[in-house]
């Protein structure tokens, strides 16, 4: 159980681990070229330990050198039928991706994962890949894991993406590696475009414009990524930052794709004081340092467009706007209910919980400002983001938050506690 208390001030500089999305596809797209892919700043969370299982089961050797990942890829047609089923675990980008690759192999898998990606819907990747002549089979009608895939002899497909899903637009270009013709993807917001960089980056064949992605057959060529630190998990420490006036933090190196900066966008929108320095740039991403200085923050509405580049940090988003002036009010955000937990209602019952006034929307949720966040025990319903946004809404606490079943964190972030001990100053 993670207890955390209010603090006077968030000072310091940190680094954050590697970006999730960006490590698991260095693994998967290096596991499909050919020669070594050498990861550098690979996130060591649960959920990209998964990845390297799955695809040393696919028969990759993947070595863990301390700074370096080192995948020996064999090529698009490289993987062998595994032994056993794949295990995701808790992560929904290992089996949708993997889901994508593995419908261009002619051999058998199953994939499976835990208690709560069992429960999430699998069918908007099985449904296109089905149409590309991929066998898809799951519970529920096929809609749930453990899913059977059995690939091979693809066909391209010109697909709109009925959700703006970055699991869902790739698993459909990774299968498109494998299929005649050119694949589309379309999708009505942009989601975020790390698989379009890195395939660009490792030479494939791919061009994106305005929503639209057109992959073709392509060969691959593993080379040096570095992966920049995750703008995901540094959202906690922005966010917090951000909300207490005296607050001065720097996260270095944190990556800047613009489809994931919503929450830099956010947080200045709400009156905080963000600067970039430092820019960089590694296959196609560019990482900096993130500058963020606190005040009293002013609630906002947060509406359908922003959503998918700040998918992930809406938990955390929810917890400051509690402490800000006025109210915030969050819709389009339906995708949110189908997360590692429904992350609407998961935080707006622990948010009431600790004392504050939020009200459930069926989009999204309302949060009244300056609340006075007393505390309490929290659960975190096994979600990595719920566990990390309460924290989070500890440090504004009267008493302390403890959180219940925070072992999840590890599965983004397994040094969190220990970072967020190295930035708060308690008077
Ligand atoms: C991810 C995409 C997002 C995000 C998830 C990681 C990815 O999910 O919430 O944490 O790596 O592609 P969706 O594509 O389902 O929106």
């Amino acid at each position: 159980m993670l207890r955390v208390n209010k603090v006077h001030k968030i000072q310091g500089r940190i680094r954050v681990p590697g970006d999730k999305s960006i490590s698991h596809r260095a693994v998967m797209l290096s596991g499909i070229s050919r020669g070594k892919g050498v990861i550098e700043g690979f996130l060591r969370g649960e959920d990209c330990y998964s990845t390297i299982a799955c695809f040393r089961g696919l028969g990759i050797k993947i070595e863990d050198r301390g700074s370096q990942i080192i995948v020996h890829g064999k090529g698009l047609k490289g993987l062998q039928e595994a032994e056993d089923v794949l295990d995701a675990g808790n992560s929904g980008t290992t089996m949708r991706l993997i889901s994508g690759i593995l419908s261009g192999q002619e051999f058998l898998s199953v994939v499976t994962g835990d208690g709560s990606l069992r429960k999430r819907p699998m069918d908007r990747i099985a449904m296109p890949l089905r149409k590309m002549g991929a066998y898809i089979e799951g519970r529920d009608h096929g809609r749930l894991a453990p899913l059977v895939i059995r690939g091979g002899n693809l066909r391209s497909i010109d697909y709109t993406s009925p959700v703006s899903s970055a699991q869902v637009k790739s698993a459909v270009l990774l299968a498109g590696l494998y299929a005649e013709g050119q694949t589309v993807i379309r999708e009505g917001v942009a989601s975020r475009d790390h698989t379009e960089r890195m395939l660009k980056a490792l030479g494939g064949n791919i061009t994106a414009e305005n929503g639209k992605v057109i992959v073709g057959k392509s060969e691959l060529h593993g080379t040096a990524i570095g992966v920049p630190g995750d703008i995901s998990s540094a959202a906690f420490f922005m966010a917090a930052a951000a909300a207490i006036p005296g607050s001065r933090l720097i996260i270095e190196g944190g990556g800047l794709n613009p489809t994931r900066t919503g929450i830099i966008d956010v947080l200045r929108e709400m009156g905080a004081l963000i600067e970039i320095d430092n820019i960089t740039e590694s296959g196609g991403e560019e990482a900096g340092d993130i500058i963020i200085q606190g005040k009293k923050l002013k609630g906002i509405n947060i509406r359908k467009e922003i959503i998918p580049r700040l998918i992930d940090e809406i938990p955390v988003i929810a917890v400051i706007a509690a402490v800000a002036e006025g109210r915030t009010t969050i819709t389009g955000a339906e995708e949110l209910k189908v997360k590692e937990s429904n992350r609407i209602t998961s935080m707006v019952t622990e948010m009431k919980k600790v004392g504050i006034k939020v009200r459930e929307l069926s989009d999204g949720m309302e949060i009244e400002g300056e609340n006075t966040i007393i505390g309490g025990t929290v659960e975190s319903y096994g979600d990595h983001r719920i566990a990390m946004a309460m924290a989070v809404a500890g440090l504004f606490a009267k008493g302390s938050v403890k959180i219940k079943n925070s072992e999840c964190i590890g599965v983004s972030f397994p040094d969190f506690e220990k970072k967020l001990k190295q930035v708060t100053l308690s008077k």
